[in-house]
């Protein structure tokens, strides 16, 4: 019987569970014998390499976070780890990883098939949607619409009293959930590191609007798009407002996956699946213009990422 081993890496993402589930009742169905392996590559280290059943993923559909739980094991970038994970992955008879994480954890995926001949297949799964092959990552909807949801309420509070917000966001070195939380949540501002500004052009721009009688702003800042206190200092100084500052962390990282996000989660897990079942190689799928599609992990990994311009312009137009 062949075997698949499930892993969940790098930073996780809510419909992680949703993708687990998923795969591991997609494969029984299809015959595999399934694993799954705990904390990301560091459960493939210390072998903690554990039999799945049709049970061992009921009612975590609905679950943000991920029941194999999840690490950032620097060891694994080296080669004599990765030889330590092969070889216990060998001893099990187990041939196929498909490894549900972002661009990192594809990485390792693509360094334990090129070193060691491990069939791998890609799920990408973080909110960050920085991954270019594709155009959506899982738990990126979720994300977004959890600062949606805090941007609402932030609004509210700072119409109330007049008052100019900023909110962060994370996204590592990518403004895409910025970007779509501006657009959707209705943003005066965007700053993402993808697009440089001038703090100064923003204060200005407050000023006017102040004239024009709107009063009430939301600048969103990716957090790679520039220091949230150097940032409220400058307009303080230049302005005299005062920007109250919400960094909403690892909020938008938890809760239950978006209905978007369950979905997908079951259509990338059917066709990684699907991608071992006809016999290909080191794969990833990805998901662009509502299409499920897989591709070879080294030309994923080589596309260049850029931001969606006309979203970021709308926004900006819609914002006025
Ligand atoms: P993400 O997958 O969300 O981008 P990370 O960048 O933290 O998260 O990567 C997750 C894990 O993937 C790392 O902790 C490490 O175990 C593994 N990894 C990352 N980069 C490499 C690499 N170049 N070679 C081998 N393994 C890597
Ligand atoms: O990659 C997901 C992410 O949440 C990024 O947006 C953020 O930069 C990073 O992980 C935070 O990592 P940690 O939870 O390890 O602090």
């Amino acid at each position: 019987m062949e075997k698949i081993a499930i892993i969940t890496s790098g930073g996780d993402a809510p419909g992680m569970n949703a993708c687990l589930r998923a795969i591991t009742r997609y494969a029984l169905y299809n015959n595999f014998e399934v694993y799954g392996v705990e904390r990301g590559y560091a459960g493939l280290l210390s072998n903690n390499i554990n039999k799945m059943t049709s049970r061992s993923v009921s009612d975590i559909i609905q679950r943000g976070g991920t029941i194999l739980k999840t690490a950032r094991c620097v060891e694994f970038k080296e080669l004599e780890s990765q030889k330590i994970a092969a070889q216990n992955l060998r001893a099990l008879g187990i041939n196929n990883v498909i490894v549900i994480g972002g661009d990192g954890s594809f990485k390792g995926a693509k360094a334990l098939s090129d070193n060691f001949g491990v069939n791998v297949v890609g799920i990408p799964a973080t909110i960050d949607n920085d991954l270019a092959y594709t155009d959506y990552t899982l738990g990126f909807d979720t994300a977004v619409n959890t600062v949606i949801s805090a941007i609402n309420n932030i609004k509210d509070t700072m119409g109330s009293h007049d008052r100019v917000s900023l909110v962060e966001v994370m996204g590592n070195n990518c403004g895409d959930i910025a970007v779509y939380a501006a657009a959707a949540g209705g943003a005066e501002y965007c700053l993402i590191p993808e697009k440089s500004y001038k703090i100064e052009d923003v204060a200005n721009s407050l000023m006017e609007n102040h004239k024009k009688g709107k009063i009430s702003n939301i600048i969103v800042l990716a957090e790679g798009g520039g220091d949230r206190q150097q940032i409220h200092d400058r307009i303080k100084e230049l302005t005299g407002i005062s920007v109250k500052i919400t960094t909403l962390g690892h909020i938008q990282r938890g809760g239950a996956p978006s209905m978007a996000d369950r979905v997908l989660a079951a259509r990338f897990a059917k066709h990684a699946v699907d991608t071992i079942i006809a016999k290909k190689t080191n794969r990833v799928v990805g998901i662009k213009e509502n299409k499920i599609f897989d591709q070879d992990i080294s030309d994923a990994l080589a596309v260049p990422r850029k931001v969606d311009e006309e979203l970021y312009q709308l926004a900006h137009i819609l914002s006025l």
